[in-house]
């Protein structure tokens, strides 16, 4: 599964042996294709096409037309020298209508996809649902309606039985906290509704959806099978003792809400009654399927929360009000970094969590799924792209991972967000994450300076010393600015090489007005 060597240059941090080195992407985000081979319609082709509901208009209509390209895009992981590959699948291009008759086009193009990465030796890793629930479920009440779940269950059974034997790791959501919340309490995400009780109907459902799936999933798949489930999870730091309670229940309503009835069957007390879900929608046996053990946990970490009293009328610079919490506000701490998007970039945040997570499951196989940044990326005159912030996350993010290891942590892979620069949801366009960015006029693939610094840390299972009397930093400067072409150029496939950061034609380009993680 994994290509790196296990050594590494003197003075590096070493990885395990075995740790598996990915890059992460979601169907949604990259594939475009959104009329092709019979894909049905999801509510992310009605949220992006409703007017100001996404940054600049733009939509996933073409994305990085990874659809079609996704044979080049092997190129670029190869480059990367990833051992895994973590995508999604798009429930509407293998059932167009969520359940009923299966499209087979589209379940093929699956089929290839998976295909490709295994002859290529690169584990693939499916997400079987990232935020794109068929339009026509939607339209019967979605993650607000129990069958949703039940629906859910029968699609994931479908692609165990399917595909099943091809896939390294199965991760049954992605984010379900993202979805409940920003889908359904503040629509900022698709279906863009704005009801607190939708939100804690969907919370619920979106778990029993992840427990009936594991169970109709264990049934047919090989024995050994790989299923976990993919959380964002974030400190929530007090920024005085007096906000150390709404701190406290912060975590519990956007950490423990999904972690604690996956690892305990249980909802945390801690958060408002109007978030849970009501006792009438829990059946017996709900908890029990939920909980019931994962082989793995993934997490997606990006940022810290800093929550403080404040005073909603006359905020502070870098304060937002803590919705439904009066009084109480995040904000942004001196001399702690942030990136474009206002996430606060502290590493030690992972650390924390990967030492918690061990703490309240010990030993479980933790992966990140996500982790990385959004910069202002753009191509230079002699078509590099130095993105000197992205490098900086990854490598201190990188070290706090290896320091996790060090202590204890059974952290067993990384999974960079993202591959290449995609649709990051309500931002559209504007954010870019990827360590390959990608000119959305020709749908040229450039790597940027992140790209070979991740490749340097896969293919040696280690983490450089970026120490500039190493020569680390300079080593990688000469790399990417093109001092030492050779090794920059193999991170470039095929009709990658180097162009310029013009826009897509289409999708003008405004300030943005929306809100929300992502
Ligand atoms: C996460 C999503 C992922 C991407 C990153 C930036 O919340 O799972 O699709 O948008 O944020």
């Amino acid at each position: 599964m994994n290509r790196n060597s296990g050594d590494g240059a003197p003075g590096a941090h070493r990885f395990p042996p075995g740790f598996l080195w990915g890059a992460s992407t979601s169907a949604y985000q990259i594939e475009g294709a959104v009329h092709e081979d019979g894909r049905g319609q999801s509510i992310w082709d009605t949220f992006s096409h409703t007017p100001g509901k996404v940054h600049g208009g733009d939509t996933g209509d073409i994305a990085c037309d990874s659809y079609h390209r996704y044979e080049d895009d092997f190129g670029l992981l190869g480059a990367l020298g990833v051992g895994g590959y973590r995508f999604s699948i798009a429930w509407s291009r293998v059932l167009p209508s969520g359940d009923g008759e299966v499209n087979q086009r589209g379940l093929d193009h699956y089929r290839r996809l998976i295909a490709g990465l295994r002859e290529r030796d690169i584990a693939p890793v499916a997400t079987v649902y990232h935020w794109e629930l068929p339009q026509a479920l939607e339209d019967r009440g979605g993650w607000a309606n129990r069958d949703t779940a039940c629906r859910f269950a029968e699609y994931a059974e479908l692609l165990a039985r399917e595909l099943g034997d091809q896939v390294a790791m199965w991760i049954t959501l992605n984010e379900p906290q993202q979805a409940a919340d920003q889908g359904y309490r503040i629509g900022t995400h698709a279906p863009g509704k704005t009801d607190m009780a939708l939100a804690a109907a969907a919370t619920h459902h979106l778990l029993l959806a992840h427990g009936l799936a594991t169970a109709a999933m264990r049934a047919v798949l090989p024995s050994g099978a790989q299923i976990g489930i993919s959380l964002d999870l974030h400190p929530i730091r007090a920024g005085t003792d007096a906000s150390a309670h709404a701190a406290e229940v912060a975590d519990a309503e956007q950490n423990r809400i999904f972690l604690e009835p996956v690892l305990h069957g249980s909802y945390p007390g801690l958060a408002r009654a109007e978030l849970l879900p009501p006792s009438a929608l829990i059946e017996p046996g709900d908890m029990t399927l939920i909980s019931a053990p994962v082989d793995f946990l993934g997490l997606n970490y990006y940022s810290p929360h800093y929550v403080r009293l404040g005073d909603w009328e006359d905020l502070r610079r870098g304060e937002t009000p803590l919705a439904d919490h009066p009084g109480v506000v995040t904000y942004l701490p001196d001399g702690l970094p942030h990136t474009i998007m206002g996430w606060i970039v502290e590493p030690d945040g992972l650390y924390d969590v990967l030492r918690a997570l061990d703490r309240e499951a010990p030993g479980l196989p933790l992966y990140i799924t996500e982790n990385g940044c959004a910069a202002d990326d753009y191509v230079d005159p002699e078509g590099r792209v130095n993105d000197f912030e992205r490098v900086d996350y990854l490598e201190g993010h990188l070290d706090a991972a290896w320091h996790a290891i060090e202590d204890g942590v059974n952290l067993a892979g990384y999974f960079p967000w993202s591959l290449m620069d995609n649709f990051e949801w309500a931002r559209g366009y504007q954010c870019r994450f990827g360590l390959y960015y990608v000119d959305f006029g020709t749908q040229r693939r450039l790597p940027k300076k992140s790209a070979a610094f991740y490749a340097e840390v896969a293919r040696s299972n280690s983490l450089p010393s970026l120490d500039k009397g190493d020569g680390g930093v300079d080593r990688l400067d000469a790399a990417a600015a093109g001092g030492d072409r050779a090794a920059y150029a193999a991170l470039a496939t095929d009709g990658c090489e180097s162009s310029s950061s013009s826009p897509r034609s289409s999708a003008a380009r405004k300030a943005s007005t929306t809100t929300g993680s992502n």
